[in-house]
């Protein structure tokens, strides 16, 4: 039999199912997510809960550990406008959710109605339906589905779930998990699986694994080195891997080993496909200034810069940090002007951050890259602080 070569983009996988790249983890108590993920499914009469930051690795977890002919997908966009729970299930798994039906009535011996009633598929028939084809529902991007829609859903899936009906709900943490996490009629019927950021050592298994299969070697530094450049992301480290075997033309079978001498190219080609420069332009201009004209510093970089562009260029800087304190950014930021006199004390930072982060709470989410939580600023996106690092 003739075995296909695997070429690089079968193995590395950035936006979808990475079938010869997929790592199992543990969670932390000390179990496997897939495990965790099997014994729910396996308790009737719950919902699963899966949080965790975006690109972590949620769907891709759900599609590893539920056959695919049991799936039903269903994303939280499809509840943005009010649309009926039940009718948007039926659709997706093709029951008529709405139809005519002739109904006969005996009035008495004599007269017979015929009665043409519309009926409404019931959510028995859908909860019914999943029962029987073992079914479950794969309720995704949760946080897209609009406040209210959120809590009717809650309700819906309440009731239904005593009734043997499956669901997962995938969403992000903080924003969209009140609605489940918090709802006291669904307290003890819920199971919650926390999706953690990866780290290094789980990052570098990607690589490992996926040069192999490609019969190219790669020594535990350099896997280390992506890992470390991936920013707990599984996504970056599978686009980074990609870049790499792009850059050494890695298909045609003449590279044999990944050296670090390559990897800087391989950063830069890879952020080639992002597209951050509005938001950083958008949090290095900060607020209007109103005809007061700002400081500027004279920096190392031999440029001038207000505090708004020193603040973001020190987000860049090494060692790449997805979570700095007004501390971090305060060194960062000094090491960076050139004059001792000058160096902005930590208020100045401080009010800095604070009106970065004013700047984007009301624009769109690709411009919610950073957070400002427990005097911490943290980048929610390492797609962003890649960026930042490498793309410009
Ligand atoms: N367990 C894993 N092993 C290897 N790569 C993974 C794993 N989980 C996620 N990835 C990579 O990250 C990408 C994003 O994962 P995804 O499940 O879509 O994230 P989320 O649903 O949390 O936003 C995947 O397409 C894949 O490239
Ligand atoms: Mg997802």
């Amino acid at each position: 039999m003739c075995i296909k070569k695997l070429l690089s983009s079968d193995v590395f996988k950035p936006c979808n199912f990475p079938e010869h790249t997929y790592i199992p983890r543990e969670s932390k108590f000390g179990i496997e997510y897939e495990q965790r993920l099997n014994l729910a499914l396996n308790v009737s009469g719950t919902l699963i809960s899966i949080i965790g930051a975006s690109k972590m690795g949620k769907t891709v977890l759900c599609e590893k550990v539920i056959p695919f002919e049991r799936q039903v997908n269903i994303s939280g966009a499809d509840f943005s406008n009010g649309e009926d729970f039940w009718s948007v299930i039926a659709q997706k798994i093709g029951l008529p959710f709405e139809g005519k039906t002739t109904e006969s009535k005996q009035i008495s011996n004599t007269e017979q109605h015929s009665k043409t009633e519309s009926f409404i598929l019931t959510k028995d028939m859908v909860i019914k339906h999943f029962a029987s084809n073992n079914k479950v529902l794969i309720l995704d991007d949760f946080h897209y589905a609009s406040n209210e829609a959120q809590k009717s859903i809650s309700s819906h899936l309440k009731d239904a779930i005593r009734r043997d009906f499956r669901a997962i709900i995938i969403s992000l943490p903080h924003r969209s998990d009140a609605p489940i996490r918090n709802n006291a009629d669904l307290a003890g019927r819920l199971s919650l699986i926390d999706i953690e950021s990866w780290k290094i050592n789980e990052l570098e298994e990607i690589a490992t694994k996926g040069f192999k299969q490609l019969n190219v070697k790669i020594s535990t530094q350099v896997a280390q080195k992506i890992a470390i450049e991936s920013l707990t992301s599984p996504q970056l480290m599978q686009y980074i891997c990609l870049s790499i075997c792009t850059a050494l033309n890695v298909d045609n079978g003449e590279t044999k080993e990944i050296t670090s001498n390559i990897l800087e190219k391989a950063y830069k080609l890879t952020t080639s496909n992002l597209d951050y420069a509005d938001v950083v332009n958008l949090i290095s201009k900060g607020p209007l200034s109103k005809g007061k004209s700002r400081t500027m510093y004279s920096t190392k970089l031999g440029e001038q810069m207000d505090l708004y562009k020193l603040v973001v260029e020190s987000l860049s800087k090494n060692p790449p940090l997805m979570g700095l304190t007004i501390d971090d950014i305060k060194e960062r930021v000094s090491d960076l002007i050139q004059n001792d006199m000058m160096k902005p004390d930590r208020q100045k930072i401080k009010n800095t951050v604070t009106q970065m982060q004013k700047i984007i709470t009301d624009k769109d989410d690709i411009f919610k890259v950073l957070e400002w939580k427990d005097d911490m600023i943290y980048i929610t996106d390492p797609l962003f602080l890649f960026y930042l690092r490498w793309g410009r």
